[in-house]
């Protein structure tokens, strides 16, 4: 199978991880029915049984890209949204949504504010996990693992392709910290509009980009009578490349 590169959400610049032909034999089209509160839902899924996938290197980050690439048809907005869970220096944890930007093999990438909570946060305790839930789908990922900062090319080529407004507001908004109010806000905003005027809007320094690297991808799929599919990709390190895979209960 051939692997085409970062797979980036969103965008006309969206690249197939995978082509439909390079399928691998594990996965058909397929439609499945399921019962659910007492609803049957047709679903068209790309796996015939996901849980038997072979755990080679690749063998999670493929299926995630199909799955997402089913979220993408068949949500209503933001498939790529997702919630991400950091502790902070006293051992407490957070969460909130935010949006996957990209990801391949060496992991999921979100950008954000590296003053805000979360950036503080993954200064603090360099890990985190992220959950997606595809309602459309019922289907749910997992991914926990370390994270490191994207590259400053990586974070102003994403940072670039944003429209100007998103450009602006990064640098208006001085994310998690307390706002008197709105006006203030769009004081902050026009500031910065007047200061790049007819320039190029750079990256602030402020904000960039995190990585993921996953050490552990979960994938659930729901069946009837709660009696769902779990399967675990896990592996010690995230340089390495072998897996270990285990079926759960539900
Ligand atoms: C659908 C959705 C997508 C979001 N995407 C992002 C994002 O990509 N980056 C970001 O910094 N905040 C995003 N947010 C806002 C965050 O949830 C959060 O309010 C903000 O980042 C501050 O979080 P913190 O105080 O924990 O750092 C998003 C919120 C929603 C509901």
């Amino acid at each position: 199978m051939q692997q085409k590169g970062i797979f980036a959400i969103g965008g006309s610049s969206r690249q197939a991880y995978i082509s439909e032909e390079e399928f691998p034999s594990f996965i058909q089209q397929v439609i499945f029915s399921m019962t659910s509160s007492d609803k049957t839902t047709q679903t068209r899924l790309m796996s015939s049984d996901f849980t038997e996938i072979e755990p080679t290197a690749s063998a999670p980050f493929e299926l995630f890209a199909l799955w997402m690439a089913d979220a993408e048809q068949s949500e209503l907005n933001d498939p790529n949204a997702m919630s991400v869970a950091t502790v902070d220096g006293q051992g407490v944890p957070n969460v909130r949504t935010l949006l996957l930007k990209g990801f391949d093999e060496r992991g999921f990438v979100f950008y954000t504010n590296l003053q805000s909570n979360k950036g503080l946060e993954l200064l603090a305790n360099p890990f985190a996990a992220l959950c997606f839930h595809w309602k459309t789908l019922r289907r749910q990922v997992r991914v926990r693992g370390p994270i490191e900062q994207v590259s400053d090319a990586e974070a102003d080529s994403y940072y670039q392709s944003r429209s100007e407004g998103s450009r602006i507001g990064a640098w208006a908004s001085q994310q998690s910290r307390p706002l008197e109010s709105r006006a203030d806000l769009e004081r902050a905003v026009d500031e910065y509009t007047k200061r790049f005027a007819g320039k190029d809007i750079p990256r602030p320094p402020h904000w960039s980009g995190f990585r993921v690297k996953p050490t552990e991808i979960e994938f659930w799929h729901d069946r009837p009578y709660r009696l769902h599919d779990r399967i675990v990709f896990k592996r010690s390190d995230f340089k390495s490349k072998s897996w270990d895979k285990q079926r759960f209960n539900p």
